[in-house]
């Protein structure tokens, strides 16, 4: 085989980077997590908690990782190579989670299509509508059929491979750059109905009343645990996509901004999540719940209520759902295939990215699959004897190992090598916020991690 020099790709510009990157963080993570962990957890308690998790340790997560990759031009494998041979197996470890990650999260991503193709069924007045169904009814008679449940994960799953194999500024970015001010607009017109229902007051009060009662005792512990999780999901941390994205960056974007407005745009988004969905729930008299629960059940019955319009909304919501998790889900493809794209043009086999994206995107077909199907029958029974195959991959994934290989990132650059990464941060700006960073990087953001390894064990096994 020849060799060809084939240049890495880029970013085509600083706008389609930040709106990627923020692509990621917004996912079913802000929809379904953020704002009922809000209501139940304090109101605007947990809200001054959580910025303070976001601005001590999120921003500083975020810079690491994007600076890592910027720094060693490189995916998270080849990445930790490049620092040093020894850490390689930690760039594998960072490898593995996204794996898990797409293959549940491109099962609920396949829901959100079904969901959103059901209430342009309502629209026009078909056969294949809810048809008035009950939430919860309908969201049982979906998981009951397994088939269907499969086929949509991999519609979703073929849709996020086709823009990531397109390429990255081709592929990605482009679609982000439509997709998220579309999502943005989606959000404020439901925003602007929902707060105007009869009765959206309680939802408001659900959201915002502050109650410190939640410290109480050990309470504090949970709701910290809760905040922490979120902040960590919510920003993608932990497996390599910030360092695969930070990799496609140029010299001259600043890192320091950048690592500020993505965790800042993905609060913002998750706030406008819970006044979307929030005041509605209220209003139509349910009471709010978090999770698959509320995305499939609580919201359906919300919309089937609200007349001829409730088929409008249910697919703007649904519809604006499907692209947070769409642009969430191709990081995580990007994330995998990267560092693989980085060995071919290494090893002189030019750009594979069509391919590895196909051939690793089916890979996480099989995953979706087992989760669709829930295992494979007697022969693959519930994982662990207790947890379903989507818990299972949930809790490898953001139970097990995101957190460490945080942790050991934490370890890594605030301990060992604590200068390596601040030179990087000032090539092209300033680094206004260096002893901040250094500060919390070497004593925040170890033990930020390692508490969520500890929550997240506890959230499963407890
Ligand atoms: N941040 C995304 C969300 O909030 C989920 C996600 C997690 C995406 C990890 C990529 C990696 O839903």
């Amino acid at each position: 085989m020849p060799k060809k020099e084939v240049k890495r790709e880029s970013w085509g510009s600083s706008m389609g980077f930040m709106l990627a990157a923020i692509g990621s963080a917004v996912g079913l993570g802000n929809m379904w997590g953020f704002p009922y962990k809000l209501g139940m957890n304090g109101g605007f308690a947990f809200l001054i908690l959580y910025l303070l998790l976001a601005v001590f340790a999120g921003y500083v997560l975020i810079m690491t990782e994007l600076s890592l990759g910027r720094k060693t031009h490189s995916s998270i494998i080849l990445a930790y190579r490049e620092v040093s041979k020894k850490y390689t197996i930690v760039g594998w470890f960072g490898a593995l989670a996204p794996f898990f990650i797409l293959g549940f999260y491109s099962y609920l991503g396949g829901y959100c299509l079904k969901y959103t193709i059901a209430n342009l069924g309502d629209l026009f007045g078909a056969s294949w509508g809810v048809n008035g169904v009950s939430g919860p009814e309908y969201f049982a008679r979906l998981s009951a059929d397994q088939t269907q449940s499969a086929i949509y994960t991999a519609i979703f799953l073929v849709l996020t491979i086709i823009v990531v194999a397109r390429g990255l500024s081709e592929g990605i970015e482009k679609f982000n750059k439509v997709a998220m001010p579309a999502l943005f607009v989606m959000l404020l017109v439901i925003i602007i109905r929902s707060v105007t229902l009869p009765g959206a007051s309680a939802g408001l009060s659900f959201l915002f009343k502050p109650n410190f009662e939640v410290f109480k005792g050990t309470g504090w512990i949970t709701v910290l645990a809760a905040a922490g999780g979120q902040v960590f999901f919510s920003l993608s941390l932990g497996m390599g996509i910030l360092v695969t994205y930070g990799s496609y960056m140029k010299k001259d974007q600043n890192i320091e901004k950048s690592s500020l407005v993505i965790p800042f745009a993905d609060t913002v988004i998750a706030l406008m999540a819970g006044l979307a969905i929030m005041p509605a729930v209220f209003a139509s008299g349910q009471s709010p719940q978090g999770g698959a629960g509320l995305l499939y059940m609580t919201l359906q019955t919300v919309f089937n209520g609200m007349g001829k319009l409730g088929p409008i909304f249910g697919v703007l919501f649904y519809g604006l759902v499907v692209i947070a998790a769409i642009t969430s889900s191709m990081s995580v493809l990007e994330a995998i295939i990267g560092s693989f794209i980085d060995y071919g043009l290494k090893k002189g086999y030019g750009n594979q990215r069509k391919k590895l994206a196909w051939g690793f995107g089916l890979v996480c077909l099989c995953m979706g699959l087992l989760v669709a199907y829930d295992g494979l029958g007697k022969y693959l029974p519930p994982m662990f004897g207790k947890f379903s195959w989507l818990d299972g991959f949930d809790l490898l994934a953001e139970g097990v190992l995101m957190p460490i290989g945080a942790f050991i990132t934490t370890i890594i650059f605030g301990w060992i090598h604590p200068d390596m990464l601040p030179e990087e941060v000032h090539i092209g700006s300033e680094f206004k916020s260096e002893k901040f960073y250094r500060f919390c990087l070497k004593w925040v953001a170890p033990v930020f991690t390692f508490f969520i390894l500890i929550g997240q064990l506890n959230t499963f096994f407890g």
